[in-house]
């Protein structure tokens, strides 16, 4: 793992080329959407103004606008296990302070923030792709950490290209996605076949991670039959580092990570 100096970093997010990611619908008529989104839209973005690493626990970051729409701030958005979705954003200028790149294959060649993970789960994630080469799956990264900014650059390409209801199906408001956290990670096979479209679920690589993932502390964040608990279309290639002994009980249970957090809301509250 190459631990990045705060300048590299920042170097790496001035000018950033944006992959899709998780945010493809493949499903005609949108194909010619995927096909652009992982060559073209390279969505430049300038970062004049970079956001202050490592915010901690920040809890006042609500807005009028917050309040009225029911949304609550993650307090904890260093926690592994922090939830982030459509109803609970991270504080404003949230980046993790501890990112790295794995070191594993990525299906691009530039030194881009979307190589970059928190130490943890790089560390997860670097054990994650040894032990599917030794059975014989061969994983590379696609998308991995993308700061706020490039976050709202790829969904305002999004929504200018599909409209906002669709978009919204697959792609996260600034804020509001795992990606900021540095610990999802959207993966391929090494040569990108399927990378962040649907044809990816029919591949070995998706069965294996479905069934080996959560051993090293990884969950398959947006499973097939449980989109409208997680507000997101089917993602099998959408990984999210929560640790072993959260990511083995959502095996186990069947749940999401909505569900978890559910279930130990009320244990607290018995
Ligand atoms: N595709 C996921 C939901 C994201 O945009 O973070
Ligand atoms: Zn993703």
């Amino acid at each position: 793992m190459n631990r990045l100096s705060t300048a590299q970093l920042l170097t790496m997010s001035a000018t950033i080329t944006l992959l899709a990611g998780c945010n493809v619908q493949t499903t005609k008529p949108d194909a010619p959407i995927a096909q652009a989104s992982l060559s073209s839209p390279k969505v430049l973005v300038e970062h004049k103004d970079p956001s202050p690493h490592g915010s901690g626990n920040v809890t006042s970051d609500v807005t009028e606008k917050d309040k009225r729409d029911q949304l609550q701030i993650a307090n904890k958005p260093d926690d592994v296990a922090v939830l982030v979705n459509k109803q609970n954003k991270l504080p404003a200028n949230y980046t993790p302070s501890d990112l790295v790149e794995p070191n594993v294959p990525f299906i691009f060649k530039e030194k881009e923030e979307r190589r970059l993970m928190r130490k943890e789960a790089a560390k997860a994630l670097e054990e994650l792709f040894n032990a599917a080469r030794k059975d014989g799956i061969d994983l590379a990264g696609v998308s991995g950490y993308r700061s706020f900014d490039s976050q709202k650059s790829l969904f305002t390409y999004y929504i200018s290209v599909q409209g906002e209801e669709t978009a919204r199906q697959y792609s996260a408001e600034p804020g509001h996605s795992e990606h900021q956290t540095g610990l999802a990670m959207d993966v391929s096979d090494t040569k990108g076949t399927c990378a962040a479209e649907d044809c990816f679920a029919d591949t070995p690589h998706a069965k294996w991670l479905d069934k080996h993932a959560p051993e090293y502390g990884f969950i398959i964040r947006y499973p097939k039959g449980k989109e409208a608990i997680t507000g997101y279309n089917y993602e099998p290639w959408h990984i999210r580092y929560v640790g072993t002994d959260i990511a083995r009980t959502i095996q186990r249970e069947g749940i999401t990570l909505e569900e978890y957090h559910q279930r130990k809301t009320e244990l607290t509250k018995k």
